[in-house]
């Protein structure tokens, strides 16, 4: 299944009192082609795991709403096209975990920690598909096999009784439990070690070339997509500074942002002496930088000029490469 994002705006109330709102995705366009991994990588706060949920419509409700856009799922298969946004509730309940699942980005917070973890991916099971008891408690446990835990013996376990990794696979069991055609993984290996992260990230490569889904996988770190991914977006307080192939991105980066975030990547490699302090992005980002009428990297960009201030397209980047790039800055030369 494939999936595809047109001109999406998502509102958040940033400040109650003052009613004041910001868009925390903004005239967002992205695609996901069947069997394609995607990353969307950006910093803490930039909007990543809104996108997420507001792909199913999960959003918080109370401070936040989707303001306009188009989120299209496409079957190849039955050439069928859905548009997410125009769905009723119960037609919803259809596309979340059946067509679509999603790896919440806290298992801490996601698992009931009361519910033995066996009978929340069961009931999980129960609640989609018409089987019995017997049959959904066997689905649970050759899903949990699946994600090396042992399914038998853990069944009965809660949540505090695992490790962090493992009520990560957890959470991956119980996404695909339900044989979605898409996934939207959200940081699905932070906090965990290096040899459970690649652990995590085999587990999601597997699945995807076993079963052709598309995934959008939700990271921090530019080392984590190139392990991972096809193409990515670079996004930035809710906007995206730059897309293309991951490989490109990385070994010619043309946002300042992406470039920024590529020089502050330490590196462990033996020939590599350290002449100088690793280089960190100044500042932070705040709920400012959701403004509009400049560049929302303005604040901490190396190159921030007066022509900055002004609301920046996304424009395609002719500066080589093996696919189509587009980036978001006026700084940048070879733009059309
Ligand atoms: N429930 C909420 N209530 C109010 N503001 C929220 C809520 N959830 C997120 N936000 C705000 O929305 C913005 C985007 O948050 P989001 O969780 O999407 O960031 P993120 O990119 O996933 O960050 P991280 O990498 O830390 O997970 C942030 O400014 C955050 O403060
Ligand atoms: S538009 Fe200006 S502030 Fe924004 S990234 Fe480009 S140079 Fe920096
Ligand atoms: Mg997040």
């Amino acid at each position: 299944m494939s999936l595809e994002i047109n001109n999406l705006t998502v509102e958040l109330c940033a400040d109650k009192q003052n009613d004041k709102r910001i868009n925390v995705a903004d005239s967002l366009f992205l695609n996901v082609d069947e069997g394609e991994v995607v990353s969307i990588v950006g910093e803490s706060g930039s909007g990543k795991s809104f996108l997420g949920l507001s792909i199913l419509r999960l959003n918080p409700p109370r401070i936040s709403n989707i303001a306009s856009g188009e989120i299209k799922i496409k079957c190849k298969s039955q050439d069928k096209e859905i548009d997410i946004l125009k769905l009723k509730p119960d037609e919803l309940v259809g596309v979340r975990g059946r067509l679509i699942s999603m790896i919440f980005q806290d298992p801490n917070t996601s698992l009931n920690p009361v519910m033995k973890i066996g009978e929340q991916i069961t009931e999980a099971v129960l609640a989609h598909k018409k089987v019995s008891k017997k049959s959904a408690k066997d689905t649970a446990i050759k899903y949990l096999n699946s994600m090396n835990i042992d399914g038998e013996s853990r069944f009965g376990s809660y949540p505090y009784e695992l490790s962090g990794g493992m009520r990560q696979r957890v959470m991956i069991a119980m996404a695909m439990v339900l044989e979605p055609c898409f996934l939207i993984a959200d940081e699905p290996t932070t906090a965990l070690d290096v040899t459970t992260s690649l652990q995590v990230l085999k587990l999601i490569k597997d699945i995807k070339e076993k079963s052709n889904i598309g995934v959008i996988f939700i990271t921090h770190d530019l080392t984590v997509a190139r392990s991972i991914s096809d193409r990515t977006y670079v996004f930035y307080a809710g906007q995206v500074m730059e897309s293309g192939s991951t490989e490109d991105i990385i070994n010619n980066p043309a946002h300042p942002y992406t470039v920024s975030l590529i020089k502050s990547v330490p590196s462990l490699s033996a020939d590599y002496i350290p002449k100088q302090r690793l280089f960190t992005i100044p500042g932070f980002l705040t709920k400012d930088d959701f403004s509009k009428g400049k560049c929302r990297f303005y604040s901490r960009c190396f190159k921030r000029g007066d022509e900055c201030l002004i609301d920046i397209p996304l424009s395609s980047f002719k500066g080589g490469g093996k696919s189509a790039r587009d980036v978001r800055c006026v700084k940048v030369k070879n733009l059309q």
